[in-house]
């Protein structure tokens, strides 16, 4: 992960770099840090922890210069102290900012030190910074410097380098970490994406792998990783992008939990044609071509993908495999029956799942991406887009994409069985009815802060959890136990209710909590008797079920319902307890709900 940022232009850039890095905080926050070339002088300012404490530090001593670098960190290599804090300055010439991990920092370390270069972190970007260094003592210019450098290093970088005796230019390449240049009035920008540049410039250009430029502060040069110049688009990106605060809000993730009935509604606008039906933006044709799909996603969002599981083979009668991004990238996946792959990321940037998406490409399969950012690299690689509108998602826990993932997943099921042949057009426009009144419901459920807030409560105090589901409901119960313990670190496992007495039972004594999801489907009364089980043998059981069905619950237990609906969308209306209940168990036990130790959003490491 890790964000990046850099500024060149007329202004004082530090106060606009700690702005940037603000944006990109989701990406990490061990340490940050700012350097900035004041004349031919580097100067530099790093704190380890959050941004606070950068913030803190720059007002007790601010940096001058209109040029300047900054980063916020999330270890990989090196510990998280001051002195792996990006960035890294060498010989006093170079300073890097890196997101990634340089694969061969290694050997090249072992070889700049034998030729004299003193290190002074652990971390694998400061070879960055020392290659650099290298390459202008043999007299190199930045053009030439950049091409020697890349040619000598492996793995995942997006990285920016200012240099003393170049100070009109910052040098930046990206290969499978996403780069952002923004191009402002009064200078040009650098960013790891384009919420962090939205305060300076909506005119932005992504870099592709393999690319670097040299950013002036009055336009900028992209060439090949060969020298071969090269031409990017530049965008206009949304202004929503610069619309960024907790809205009165205590943090991000209560915010966004409150922004589920926007983001449903606005998902699903997206997936509605012009004749109101809903409609997946592609031809009968090309839906019918669809035989078999295969989803990669990762946690949150791998979720996301088992439940659309069931409901498209289920609805289209198409087989749907789920894989983890990053088991899948290194497997050699037998793809007979296999037409498609939907990779399904929120940010559109993590590396397992873009990996995994181009090892899908070049297994012969067509790729759509179910991305929540537009520009994301995902988006940009993608065949085909199936966009969801969630709005930024800040809050390292994901909680709108998820629910706006499902809607869309739901959508695209409807369509694609219909184009199928697989419903008729009065069940299609059902289900249709549904998701329409589903921002409604949702809404009622976001008034459980209060039914919930005392379960919570008791919760904090628990070591251990369990998490039951049957059916679509099983993911949502694991997606249930990745909130509870990314949120508040008590340990917490989903299963599937009815594979409960195939060994986790055995874990159940009394007064264990299990949260416990109950629809009214045809899974129910079975469901039902695997919570009995649990209750029998001393589990305490929390219930979140639809409202019809909890009438002939004979077991002891805290019953929270939402609205009745049709079983089909429950999955999608049941998440918004468990997220409360997730975050109230948090706020209760004083962990950083935002901001969870060792998390970021946004993983672009392997
Ligand atoms: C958990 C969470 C993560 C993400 C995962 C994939 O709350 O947010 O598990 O879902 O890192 O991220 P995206 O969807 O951006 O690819």
């Amino acid at each position: 992960m890790c964000g990046i940022v850099g500024a060149i232009g007329s202004q004082t850039c530090s106060p606009l770099l700690l702005d940037a890095l603000k944006r990109l905080e989701y990406r990490g926050y061990d340490s940050s840090g700012i350097v900035t070339l004041d004349g031919s002088r580097f100067d530099l300012r790093r704190a380890v922890g959050k941004l606070v404490n950068l913030d803190a530090v720059l007002t007790q001593s601010p940096l001058a210069g209109t040029v300047g670098i900054g980063h916020t960190r999330w270890a990989t290599h090196g510990g998280v102290s001051e002195m792996n804090a990006h960035p890294h300055v060498a010989s006093d010439r170079v300073a890097i900012v890196h997101n990634g991990i340089i694969e061969n920092y290694r050997p090249i370390r072992a070889r700049l030190i034998e030729q004299g270069h003193k290190f002074s972190s652990d971390t694998d970007s400061e070879v960055l910074a020392h290659l650099f260094v290298e390459a202008f003592d043999a007299g190199l210019n930045p053009d030439q410097a950049m091409q020697k450098v890349l040619a000598e290093i492996d793995g995942a970088y997006a990285f920016a380098a200012i240099v003393e005796d170049f100070p009109d230019v910052i040098m930046v390449a990206r290969n499978a970490s996403p780069l952002a240049i923004g191009l402002g009035e009064d200078g040009s920008y650098i960013g790891s994406d384009a919420t962090a540049l939205a305060h300076l410039t909506r005119k932005v250009i992504y870099l592709k792998d393999h690319d670097y430029a040299l950013v002036r502060a009055d336009g900028v040069d992209i060439f090949l990783s060969d020298g071969t110049p090269a031409n990017r688009e530049t965008i206009i990106v949304a202004a929503s992008l610069g619309m960024i605060d907790k809205g009165g809000y205590r943090h991000f993730m209560e915010k966004e939990i409150h922004e589920q009935p926007d983001a449903i509604l606005n998902s699903l606008a997206g997936m509605t044609g012009e004749d109101g039906r809903i409609s997946a933006n592609m031809s009968r044709e090309e839906l019918q071509a669809i035989d078999g799909i295969v989803m990669l996603a990762a946690g949150t969002s791998h979720y996301a993908s088992q439940v659309a599981r069931y409901w498209i083979e289920g609805l289209a009668r198409t087989p749907v495999a789920c894989e983890i991004a990053s088991e899948y990238h290194y497997r050699n996946p037998v793809t007979t029956g296999i037409t498609t792959a939907i990779a399904i990321s929120q940010s559109g940037e993590s590396l397992d799942t873009l990996k995994a998406m181009r090892h899908a490409a070049t297994c012969g399969l067509s790729t759509i991406g179910l991305v929540n950012v537009d520009g994301s690299t995902i988006a940009r690689e993608a065949d085909a887009i199936l966009p969801t509108h969630a709005g930024p998602e800040i809050g390292v826990a994901s909680t709108k994409a998820f629910t706006a993932q499902l809607t869309v997943l739901i959508s695209f099921a409807v369509a694609l069985a219909e184009a199928k042949g697989h419903i008729d057009a009065a069940r299609a426009d059902a289900i249709h009815d549904q998701l329409q009144a589903l921002p409604g419901l949702v809404g009622k459920s976001l008034k459980l802060f209060d039914d919930l807030r005392p379960i919570a409560h008791q919760l904090k105090h628990a070591r251990s959890t369990i998490y039951l589901g049957r059916g679509h409901l099983f993911p949502i119960a694991m997606e249930g136990a990745l909130k509870l313990k990314e949120l508040s670190y008590i340990h917490a496992e989903g299963f599937a209710s009815g594979e409960m007495k195939h060994g986790p039972i055995a874990l159940i004594e009394d007064d264990l909590p299990v949260v416990a999801l109950l629809a009214a489907d045809e899974l129910m009364e079975k469901a039902a008797s695997n919570l009995k089980e649990a209750s029998a043998r001393g589990g305490r059981i929390i219930l979140i079920a639809d409202e019809r069905a909890v009438n002939d619950i004979d077991f002891e237990a805290d019953i929270i319902t939402v609205p009745a609906v049709d079983p089909i969308i429950a999955p999608i209306l049941l998440t918004i307890p468990v997220q409360i209940l997730a975050y109230l168990t948090a706020l209760d036990k004083g962990t950083d709900v935002d901001q969870p130790r060792n998390l970021a959003k946004s993983v672009t490491v392997e």
